[in-house]
C-alpha cells in the first residue's frame, strides 16, 4: 500500500478549528501568487512581498495542520521563474533557504513530513542539499505531508516521465504495452502521493502556469482575487467551503465524495 493510501483523510481536528467539514479535501495545491503585486501596491521591492509571502506560507501550514488536510503542495519557484531578473532569482533562492534553515525545527516539532518536487540538477550551490536534508529530517513523520514544489514544471516532468518508461522499455525492464496510466504516474515526482483534490490560485490569475497538469486532471479549482502575502485562515477556509459546494463526478453522472481510482 503506498504513503499517498495509508494515509487517513482530514486527520485530527484541533478543538480550535472549525466543525470537521463533511467533503473535506484530502490534498490541496496552492499556487502562492501575487507577491511582486503586493509590493507594488505599496511601492515596495518586488523582495519585500516575496518576504511576506513566506510568512502566508508560514501561516497556512499551521491552518492546515489545524483543519486537518493531509497533504498540502504549494508551487515555490516555477522551471520558468529562472527568466525573472537575477537579483530577483537570488532573493527567492535566499528565502528558501531561510525558511529551511528557521522553520525545519518546527516543522518536525510539528509532525510534519515535508517532501519537494521539481528537478534537483543544476541547483544553485547549497540548496540541493538542504532539501535533501529537510526530506530525511521528518521523513518518519506522519503528520501533514507539506509538498515543496522548488524548480518545478509540470511539463518537465512529464517528458522525464516519457524518458524513464523509454529507458525502461529500451533496457527490456517493461513491456512498451504494459505502459499505462499507472505506470506513467508511477514514474512522476509525485509517485506515492494521491492527487490534489483542491487547487488554489491566488491573485486572480486564470491559469495554471505548469502546475501539476497530470495530477490536476479531476482537481476542482478555486481562484481567489486575494494576492498571497494576505491569503489568511478566513481565505483558506473560503476555499476549503467552495470545495465542499461542488459536485465531483469524475466522469460519471453522480457526485462522489472521495477519489476513485480510473481505470487505466
Ligand atoms: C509569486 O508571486 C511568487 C513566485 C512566482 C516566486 P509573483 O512574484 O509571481 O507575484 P506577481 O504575479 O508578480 O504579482
Ligand atoms: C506561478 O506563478 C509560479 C509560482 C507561483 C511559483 P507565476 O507568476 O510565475 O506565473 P505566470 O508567469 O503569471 O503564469
Ligand atoms: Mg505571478
Amino acid at each position: 500500500m503506498s504513503d499517498g493510501e495509508n494515509r487517513e483523510a482530514g486527520g485530527a481536528v484541533s478543538e480550535s478549528s472549525a466543525v470537521a467539514r463533511e467533503n473535506a479535501p484530502r490534498h490541496v495545491a496552492i499556487i502562492m501568487d501575487g507577491n511582486g503585486r503586493w509590493a507594488a501596491q505599496r511601492k515596495l521591492p518586488r523582495l519585500e512581498g516575496h518576504r511576506r509571502g513566506v510568512e502566508a506560507l508560514r501561516r497556512t501550514v499551521r491552518n492546515a495542520i489545524d483543519l486537518g488536510i493531509a497533504y498540502l503542495t504549494v508551487y515555490s519557484f516555477s522551471s520558468e521563474n529562472w527568466s525573472r531578473p537575477v537579483d530577483e532569482v537570488s532573493g527567492l533562492m535566499f528565502l528558501l533557504k531561510r525558511f529551511i534553515r528557521n522553520d525545519l525545527a518546527e516543522l518536525h516539532a510539528n509532525n510534519v513530513r515535508i517532501r519537494v518536487i521539481g528537478a534537483r540538477e543544476g541547483l544553485p550551490g547549497d540548496i540541493a542539499p538542504l532539501l535533501a536534508e529537510a526530506e530525511d529530517v521528518t521523513r518518519a513523520n506522519t503528520g501533514l505531508v507539506l509538498v515543496i514544489a522548488f524548480n518545478y514544471g509540470g511539463r518537465q516532468e512529464i517528458v522525464a516521465a516519457a524518458r524513464a518508461l523509454a529507458q525502461d522499455v529500451a533496457a527490456g525492464r517493461l513491456d512498451a504495452n504494459a505502459i499505462d496510466a499507472d505506470a506513467f504516474a508511477a514514474r512522476l515526482y509525485t509517485a506515492d502521493m494521491p492527487d490534489p483534490d483542491l487547487v488554489i490560485r491566488t491573485s486572480g490569475e486564470l491559469r495554471i502556469s505548469n502546475f501539476l497538469p497530470w495530477q490536476s486532471a479531476y482537481a476542482e479549482f478555486v481562484f481567489t482575487p486575494t494576492l498571497w502575502p494576505d491569503f489568511d485562515r478566513a481565505a483558506l477556509e473560503a476555499a476549503l467551503d467552495e470545495f465542499a459546494r461542488r459536485e465531483r463526478r469524475f466522469g460519471g453522472v453522480d457526485a462522489v465524495h472521495h477519489v476513485k481510482k480510473t481505470a487505466s
